[in-house]
């Protein structure tokens, strides 16, 4: 046996390691299952069981240091262990069981408490996350309507009570429906690929609504009156007046003895309804290939009245877009005849009305679907 040993005492070793570790411990002792006030979450105050549960939490984080203290291997009682080897072997037995049984202990203490303050831990939670059925609900919040849905509805309500049927039509086109029924020749600048978005061949992203007229013709025959609002694509750089996808309605009715005139009192009785009643329209004349005559329609300015302001760049006039007497050939393609039928049709873009009717100043805006702008019109 090496010498200094005997002096060492390793019984008293290990006595003294237990005691430290007893001392330690007391603190822990309360937080056993069977003591009083073990943490357990019993009261209904939210903020003390919090507080409860803070001070649950950080106990067993002090608990696992006591842990590695007492048991780990820097602990007094890893180097009692270390004696045992050393003991003379005649009490080596003694000495290993006492310091078995110091370790049991030990540990099991520490796992008794660790256990109790888990569980309480869990209790602790379960309570803090329970349901108070006496606060206040939050109101779901209400949705509404998109600022163009809004403008379609309030035009379609218009053309409904003029005796007009919505038509709602595919967004993807063949050529013939685009172009070549609209009496759009061959060379027409509007079928250029970089106009037009082409899909698959022969295909199109239909860049006018003014294809439902074909549609619906060919469905319905005459004498027809239709509106169809509706999507279409051009490919435009986006920019504060251009969007590469936008709205327009299209408007048609065919019947016999159709004249210009039913197209000027229809437009006029529309922006008198939209607008406001003192509001006047003039047509100027323009060419599309599917009507003739053609011709723009413009409405007063509903801001100035006509003197001219900052919405109608000081013209005192607003642009709602084109229209014209449907050309014999758009009727011919569908089997109408045109010595019998004749007709008017128009195409408004319903995204920049709406921009100007609520004064937005980049068209972009409707499309980005950013909440804290589009809650504004509710
Ligand atoms: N389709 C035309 C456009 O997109 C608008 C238009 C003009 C439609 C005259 C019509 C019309 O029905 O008669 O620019």
């Amino acid at each position: 046996m090496p010498e200094g040993v005997e002096q060492e005492d390793p019984k008293q070793q290990a006595e003294t390691a237990r005691k430290a570790f007893e001392q330690e411990f007391e603190r822990f002792a309360r937080f056993r299952p069977d003591s009083e006030s073990d943490g357990q979450a019993s009261s209904g105050d939210v903020v003390s069981v919090e507080t409860k549960l803070n001070a649950a939490e950080a106990t067993l984080r002090e608990l696992g240091e006591v842990r590695l203290r007492h048991t780990g291997k820097k602990s007094a009682l890893a180097s009692v262990k270390k004696l045992i080897g050393r003991v003379a072997s005649e009490d080596r037995a003694t000495f290993g069981q006492l310091v078995q049984q110091i370790e049991v202990e030990i540990v099991s203490r520490i796992n008794e408490v660790e256990a109790s303050l888990k569980s309480s831990i869990a209790d602790l939670r379960t309570e803090t996350g329970r349901i108070d059925v006496t606060l206040p609900g939050r109101r779901p919040r209400q949705g509404h309507l998109h600022p163009i849905t809004i403008m379609r509805q309030k035009i379609e309500d218009i053309f409904v009570s003029l005796g007009y049927a919505i038509e709602d039509d595919r967004e993807i086109e063949t050529d013939f429906y685009n172009f070549t029924a609209l009496n759009i020749p061959e060379n027409h600048p509007a079928r250029d690929p970089l106009d037009t978005f082409y899909t698959t061949e022969g295909f199109a992203l239909r860049s006018q609504t003014s294809t439902v007229q074909i549609h619906a013709m060919q469905r319905r025959q005459a004498p027809l009156r239709m509106i169809a609002p509706g999507r279409v694509f051009r490919r435009d750089t986006p920019d504060a007046t251009h969007n590469p996808m936008f709205y327009q309605v299209e408007g048609l009715c065919v019947d016999r003895n159709i004249t210009m005139a039913h197209l000027k009192g229809t437009l006029t009785e529309f922006v008198h309804r939209l607008v406001g009643p003192e509001t006047r329209t003039r047509f100027r004349p323009s060419y599309f290939p599917f009507t003739e005559p053609s011709a723009e329609v413009d409405y007063s300015c509903f801001k100035c009245n006509g003197a001219g302001c900052r919405i109608c760049k000081q013209s005192g006039w607003i642009e709602l877009g084109g229209s014209g007497m449907v050309h014999p050939n758009v009727l011919r393609v569908v089997g109408i005849d045109p010595e019998e039928y004749s007709g008017f049709a128009f195409g408004f873009g319903i995204d920049r009305m709406s921009a100007l009717m609520y004064k937005l100043d980049d068209i972009r805006l409707l499309f980005e679907n950013d909440v804290r702008f589009l809650e504004q019109f509710n």
